[in-house]
């Protein structure tokens, strides 16, 4: 049985247009993706999320697409994308795509017919206002990059909505024309093979009121739809949704497993940075303990680092500061007055030790994970480039001219390829990696298979234990497999943690940074190293008498 697979799966995002190039035109495409499909099924990944793929002026990073049904000739054809498709299934790699619906590009064609004439089918596609609206600067996205989310339109002799950037208008989501569109974009892709979605920017799709209105309302009929949508057009498919919500919000996104499967946890995701920095894993207990219990078919999905700024706008303004002052000291590191704009490995200066702690304590948060490319071989970033592209150079696959990614003439790729210095590909990049059974992609490969045997991670209960040291997070799971603990050193200072209260007896240590002394059943002197992890299996026997007879007998 295969049921819930989300709850076991390793995710893994990218961006088509800078992973490989095949066809040697500086931007990479489809069949570059195909051909490292090895090294991600290699890598222990079993989930691909494309960011968009569709037709866009890219002026957002794909995130403005000017046709939902079609994918940007730059990175192939619809053909190259089944065949992908079929590719990435030969290797049990499930895909699931960008769903970008709150707005479109201003230059989709349903926007140039609606602004060009009222009587349009499509004017009440977006939201129009004849008035100017007296909130138009509130409720910005990227401010300071953002003027209003009102703009004027000359040809229409109207102010259209936008959340997000002015070439990005919102569909009008009560329209039911909208949404019966969007159920087909849906259906469309589901039925040419992919897994599911990561809805983008979930919250804006739902309001019914526009910033600044007294009483905030959201329509959540919206996600029962695509919910009844989606899972009636393939029944395991999962949305894993973006929803930087508060606390108190969440219940409402998942329903009772007939909304959203599965959200992204922003709140851990804060609360982790601030645990980074103070190197005390109390934040991250803190947080556990808040969240919310989810209907049995939901899950939370946990990263670190994604494609856009670290948002730490949920914290409060002095824990904000200290994540500030420790991974974006630079005030260029930062961005939008809340968020930081570097990649993992250049945040812990590039500590190996550090590094594999952060992965390792990713993978043994509740939830699944979720990678971003070129962080499993300690990328950086590159802070000339505009925003949060400073996190988006190609893939370092060598240390060939543009790092592998392309044979066209250095510095006409799609974005520069992070050159010279400790990040550049020169140093880093998969090929010398690969060589090196004490690099970072070396422990990822060895880390994220075993993951994947010790799936309570993923799916079973969590309760944080405490061992005596504020530094260490240890987590007991339990799930019908069995019982894990998993113990996280924050600090870069050796310690003794004290497990006791959770033997059971029989303990066997599955993975850890080092090789430690054998497991004393009773837990009551775990030895951590400085940034040290230990997994741990708990109750576990070897079999004893002759195995269990194998099918048929
Ligand atoms: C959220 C995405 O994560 C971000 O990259 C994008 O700019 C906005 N939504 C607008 O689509
Ligand atoms: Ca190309």
């Amino acid at each position: 049985m295969n049921e819930r697979w989300y709850k076991q799966a390793v995710i893994y995002s990218l961006d088509v247009e800078t992973f490989q190039d095949a066809n040697g035109d500086g931007i990479g495409d489809l069949p570059g993706l195909i051909s490292r499909l090895d090294y991600l099924s290699r890598l222990g990944v079993t989930c691909l999320w494309l960011n968009p793929i569709h037709p866009t002026p890219n002026r957002d990073d794909g995130y403005d697409i000017t046709d939902f049904y079609g994918i940007d000739p730059n990175i192939g054809s619809l053909g190259d994308f089944a065949e992908f498709l079929h590719q990435a299934d030969n290797r049990g790699l499930r895909v699931i795509i960008d769903l970008v619906v709150n707005h479109t590009s201003d230059e989709h064609p349903w926007f140039q017919s609606a602004r060009s004439d009222p009587r349009s089918p499509y004017h009440d596609w977006y939201v129009w206002s004849k008035d100017e609206p007296p909130d138009r600067r509130q409720g910005m996205v990227f401010p300071g990059h953002q003027k209003e989310t009102w703009t004027f339109d000359e040809e229409a002799q109207a102010w259209y909505y936008h959340r997000f950037y002015d070439f990005q208008p919102d569909l009008n989501f009560a329209n039911p024309e909208v949404r019966a569109e969007i159920h087909k974009v849906v259906a469309f892709w589901l039925r040419l093979g992919v897994a599911g979605f990561r809805m983008d920017a979930a919250p804006f799709i739902l309001e019914l009121t526009r910033p600044g209105e007294p009483e905030p309302q959201q329509d959540f009929s919206i996600l029962d739809d695509l919910h009844a949508i989606t899972t009636w057009r393939r029944g395991d498919a999962v949305t894993l949704a973006e929803a930087n919500v508060e606390k108190d919000e969440l219940l409402e996104y998942f329903g009772d497993g007939n909304r959203l499967p599965m959200m992204f946890n922003f709140l851990l995701n804060q609360r982790t940075f601030l645990a980074l920095a103070r190197a005390d894993a109390t934040p991250v207990v803190a947080a556990l303990e808040a969240s919310p219990s989810i209907a049995e078919p939901c899950q939370w999905a946990t990263f670190l680092r994604n494609h856009d700024e670290v948002d730490l706008g949920r914290l409060g303004q002095h824990e904000r500061d200290e994540v500030f002052t420790a991974f974006g000291p630079d005030p260029d590191m930062r961005l939008y007055h809340r968020g930081i704009r570097r990649r993992l490995a250049p945040m812990l200066d590039g500590d190996q030790r550090r590094l594999r702690m952060a992965y390792a304590l990713q993978c043994t948060l509740p939830g699944t994970p979720v990678i971003r490319y070129g962080d499993e071989i300690g990328m950086g970033e590159d802070l000339s480039l505009r925003e949060r592209n400073a996190i988006r150079t190609p893939m370092q696959w060598t240390d060939q001219p543009n790092g592998g990614f392309s044979s066209i003439a250095p510095k006409r790729t799609v974005r520069p390829v992070i050159t010279g210095g400790d990040y550049g590909y020169e140093k880093i990049n998969v090929l010398a990696q690969r060589g090196r059974s004490d690099s970072l992609l070396s422990f990822m490969e060895q880390m994220l298979p075993t993951l994947r045997e010790c799936p309570e991670f993923g799916s079973g209960t969590c309760e944080p234990i405490d061992v005596g040291h504020r530094s260490v997070l240890a987590l007991r799971f339990e799930a019908s497999t069995g019982s894990m603990l998993a113990l996280t050193n924050l600090a870069a200072r050796r310690c003794v943690a004290d497990a006791s209260a959770v033997s059971t007896g029989h303990a066997v240590e599955v993975f850890a940074d080092d090789d430690y002394d054998p497991i004393d059943a009773t837990l009551e002197n775990l030895t951590l190293n400085g940034y040290g992890f230990r997994w741990i299996r708990l109750g576990w026997e070897i079999p004893s008498g002759p195995p269990p007879p194998t099918w048929p007998s």
